[in-house]
């Protein structure tokens, strides 16, 4: 999407410089650092820092991590081990096991000589592609949007709800739960987002920056606020993404997810969520038991970042001296929470019925 008018992707391949540039997101929404990565630490750290993020972001960086690997040596010891290395790097987003699981498919067979290349190749392609099924999330939630505008008065925008940042900058472009926005605001229907700040990360700042650079109408809110905002009819629909979703259709989606699924239902406002087939995890039925939840560091909870009065970025503390923090990264929310399913090919029921009928090809696969 455009950033001052000019297109960016979260990541790109320099061929000049045969490396990877990314948008070190830590400095969002104040500052725009492009960082090239070099080696398999650097690789590792972007994701565990969360230079870069979001669910398929994760996955696109982790292939081109594999493609580093390869390069520096090309052996089935050494591919192994990164697997086993970028694996470990975050636990909940699935798409980084499906990203490296489908590096590693393609590469055992090769000759050693072959697979650097082929690596790389295979990255540049899962790059293409998830822009391409981001596109298509948007396409078919355009019309769930136009479907709902059209049964309000004329020129009244559609209100969404939407949590964390599901948006371009966690995906190589277009965004999951952004998609539908984007495409929404392109064909001319009114909308406004509700976008949760999303403690402790804070990525609401990244999903407002992202809207305020397409023109979109958008109001940052607290992450309790949507419940009222809801009780109040102040939501038409409610577009989250998910980090991984379960084959009964169970989403895992950043902490506070849930709730806001508990308040739509208590409201009677739909509850969608778009996520490309990447997302899905076939092994698991039972999001809440099985699905490991990342916990991150307390003072994520103790500190909030952001731009200081001086104007430099840094972090100011808000709890009493030794307070101690919890942060659980993510939560579950049941499938029976959910009104449907947004994917690449058409919005299906958050069941292992719908998911199984909109992906044959996976269900019986995996
Ligand atoms: O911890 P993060 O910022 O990586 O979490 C991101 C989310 O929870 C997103 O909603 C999810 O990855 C879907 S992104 C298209």
């Amino acid at each position: 999407m455009k950033v001052n008018g000019t297109h960016y992707r979260s990541l790109w391949w320099d061929a000049d410089k045969n490396a990877l540039q990314i948008i070190d997101q830590r400095w969002l929404p104040h500052d725009f650092r492009v960082q090239q990565i070099d080696t398999l630490t650097e690789f590792a750290d972007a994701i565990v820092e969360m230079r870069v993020r979001g669910a398929p972001l994760i996955g696109a960086t982790a292939a081109y991590a594999m493609a580093l690997a390869m390069r520096l040596d090309p052996s089935d010891s050494a591919m192994n081990k990164a697997w086993e290395f970028f694996n470990a790097t975050r636990p909940t987003a699935i798409n980084l096991r499906w990203a490296l699981n489908r590096c590693r498919d393609l590469l055992r067979p090769l000759p050693t000589e072959m697979r650097a290349s082929a690596a790389l190749t295979l990255a540049h392609e899962m790059a293409d592609e998830d822009v391409e099924v981001n596109r298509m999330i948007g396409v078919h939630g355009l019309e769930i949007i136009r479907e709902i505008a059209s049964k309000k008065p004329a020129g009244e925008p559609v209100r969404l709800l939407t949590h964390c940042n599901a948006g371009w900058l966690a995906t190589v472009d277009w965004g999951t739960a952004t998609s539908p926005m984007y495409h929404a605001h392109d064909a001319d229907i009114p909308i406004h987002v509700w976008v949760d700040e999303t403690r402790p990360r804070n990525q609401g700042a990244l999903t407002s920056w992202e809207l305020g650079c397409h023109g979109i109408d958008h109001q940052y809110i607290t992450d309790n606020a949507g419940g009222h905002l809801m009780q109040h009819g102040q939501v038409d629909m409610v577009i989250t993404g998910t980090d991984r979703t379960t084959r009964r259709g169970d989403v895992c989606n950043k902490i506070g997810t849930y709730l806001k699924a508990l308040a739509a239902r208590d409201n009677n406002v739909p509850f969608y969520v778009a996520l490309p087939s990447s997302t899905i995890d076939w092994t698991v039925d039972d999001g809440v038991a099985e699905i490991p939840i990342e916990e991150r560091g307390q003072e994520e909870i103790t500190h909030v970042q952001g731009r200081l009065a001086d104007g430099s970025i840094g972090t100011v503390q808000v709890t009493p001296d030794g307070t101690a923090g919890g942060n659980p990264a993510f939560d579950v929310t049941p499938n029976r929470l959910v009104t449907g399913l947004i994917t690449e090919r058409g919005v299906c029921e958050a069941s292992p019925k719908g998911l199984a009928a909109m992906f044959p090809d996976r269900a019986e696969a995996d």
